[in-house]
């Protein structure tokens, strides 16, 4: 078993652990990267980065953004991008890697948390997240918020056959996103069981 894996779910008893703080606060202790997340050559980031690569955000979150190395290949020189994550540690090494990004320590769950960052905004382009949804209790609640402030919503999301996590199912995932957004891709892998999902918001 990963390193990291006893941080996020209790295997045995089926439920979330969630202690992502103490899971980075340990990564260089025990030397290990959770999720290989600097690995940006995954298949499914690539593919992410492809769809991302024909459109102009110039506001983007990313939810559950980690140690940064995607928020980091979202930014460009003319947009702005804010990465948020529950974890301080996470968000402390973002900021010092990539110091042109804004990064926010804040627990996605309490949709109000969400819904008053966004009214400071003033709502954004695109929403993006990876590997989070799994985690988030209130999903749905918090897709609906998305909703209302982001023109266009990724997501790409690990869903294994019977999930601990929240998500439970692709299709589940899919009837959800599509009660909020108007889909414009939507990618299986099959064999890893990645899935991802380009939409944007009903009438624009
Ligand atoms: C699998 S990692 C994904 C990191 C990055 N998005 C990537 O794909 O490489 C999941 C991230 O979600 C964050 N997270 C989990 N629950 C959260 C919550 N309630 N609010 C904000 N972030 C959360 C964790 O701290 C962790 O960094």
């Amino acid at each position: 078993m990963a390193k990291y894996h006893k941080y996020v779910f209790d295997v045995k008893n089926r439920k979330l652990v969630g202690d992502f703080e103490t899971m980075y606060q340990n990564e260089s202790k025990e030397n290990f990267d959770s999720w290989h997340q600097d690995d940006t050559r995954q298949l499914q980031r690539k593919i992410d980065l492809a769809i991302l690569e024909d459109y102009n955000f110039s506001k983007i979150i990313d939810i559950g953004c980690g140690k940064g190395s995607l928020s980091h290949l979202l930014k460009k020189k003319n947009n702005y991008v804010l990465g948020l994550d529950i974890s301080q540690t996470a968000v402390n090494i973002a900021q010092e890697r990539f110091p042109d990004i804004d990064f926010l320590s804040t627990d996605v769950n309490q949709i109000e948390n969400f819904s008053s960052l966004m009214n400071k905004m003033g709502g954004v382009n695109l929403v993006f997240t990876s590997e989070v949804f799994s985690y988030i209790e209130n999903w749905k609640e918090l897709l609906v918020e998305i909703s209302k402030s982001s023109e266009y919503f990724m997501i790409s999301l690990y869903i294994p056959e019977n999930p601990i996590g929240f998500v439970k199912s692709e299709n589940d995932l899919v009837e959800e996103i599509e009660k909020n957004f108007e889909v414009i891709e939507h990618i299986s892998l099959n064999t890893t069981n990645f899935v991802i999902v380009f939409a944007k918001r009903k009438n624009i």
